[in-house]
């Protein structure tokens, strides 16, 4: 008999992930991928080998319990419904930073959708050359190699779409996210994901892009420092429960390539839109670090190239890049 293809062991694991809670019978499994009985239950026994749960009931079959708390292509895979993003995946248990990897990559030519993650970032960066907090083996970060048909001039607008889906990823996952201008994703009035989006274009046409994201699955408060903690939140901290993090991130990267879509097909229009509905900026009194000068005034809306429309007491100030806090409640 030929020797299973190599990927046998994901293609079982995938059918299991599909079949979610249900059992799946083995006679089912080696019909649907032409193995042997004898084929799927090694599989099964490699896959509790590496840590996932499997039970098997007599009559019954197969049903997976329990899938692993890692982030390689083993775990993720399966539970990806992307076309591009995250199918060729680079995984890593530590990296000075995921974005940085990224760009060395898409510098060597990797395709569009092309993912790097890590399990934790030595030099993790955060947008205005800040540091990502980036403890081991309790968040996501990870980055995405785009190579858009845009513009240099539209690619701010990537950002708010990469803000778009994680918002509705952590939405999925029960927690009650919405967007601060640009691209902070914030939970309870506290951050709860970042993005990191770094390019390189010539004259008419971007590149490439990386969108770097980092979300704060498990963290918990003693993970973020002091002086931190006040400003910070994690999925566990908001839902009081642990999460797994592949589902997480097979989300993120599922709603991206929705986002990415639309975009590409339907331009900056439905972004515009949804981003207006889970913005937590739009109607509320800020204050605004822009160029080495603050402002203070109403943030009213984003115009059609993303930037944050601010009503000061003089005039309309149209924000390209910047800081801004919330300062009343609404
Ligand atoms: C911010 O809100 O300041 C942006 C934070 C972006 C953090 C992510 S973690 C994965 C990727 N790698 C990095 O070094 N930064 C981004």
């Amino acid at each position: 008999m030929p020797p299973d293809p190599p990927d046998s062991e994901q293609l079982v694991l995938a059918f299991l992930a599909e079949a979610g809670d249900e059992f799946v019978s083995g006679e089912a499994i080696s019909d649907k991928l032409g193995l042997t009985r004898a084929a799927v239950w090694k599989h099964v026994e490699a896959l509790r080998a590496h840590g996932y749960r499997v039970e098997a009931v007599p009559a019954r079959g197969y049903r997976l319990a329990a899938v692993p708390d890692r982030l390689t292509a083993l775990e993720l895979r399966p539970l990806l419904d992307t076309h591009d993003l995250g199918q060729v995946l680079h995984s890593y248990e530590e990296l000075g930073s995921t974005n940085d990897r990224a760009r060395e990559l898409a510098e060597e030519g990797a395709a569009h959708g092309e993912v790097v993650i890590a399990e934790t970032q030595t030099a993790g960066r955060g947008r205005r050359g800040r540091a990502w907090i980036s403890p081991p083996h309790r968040n996501l970060y990870f980055s995405a190699v785009l190579r858009p048909e845009l513009p240099p001039s539209r690619a701010a607008e990537l950002t708010l779409v990469a803000s778009l889906a994680v918002c509705d990823a952590l939405r999925s996952a029960g927690v009650a996210a919405g967007i601060k201008w640009p691209n902070d994703v914030l939970a309870g009035g506290r951050k709860i994901a970042g993005i990191l989006t770094e390019l390189a274009a010539e004259p008419e046409k971007v590149d490439w892009v990386v969108i770097g994201v980092g979300v704060n699955v498990n963290a918990r408060a003693e993970d973020f420092p002091e002086e931190l903690r006040g400003e910070a939140t994690s999925v566990a901290i908001e839902r009081g429960l642990p999460a797994p993090r592949a589902l997480l991130a097979a989300a993120c990267l599922g709603r991206l390539e929705a986002w990415l879509d639309a975009h590409a097909e339907r331009g900056f229009a439905p972004i515009r839109d949804a981003w207006r509905e889970r913005s937590v900026t739009l109607g509320r009194e800020v204050l605004v670090r822009t160029d080495g000068r603050e402002l203070a005034g109403r943030a009213e809306d984003i115009d059609d190239l993303g930037a944050l429309l601010v009503r000061t007491p003089e005039r309309v100030e149209r924000i390209l890049a910047g800081d801004v806090q919330l300062l009343r409640p609404r």
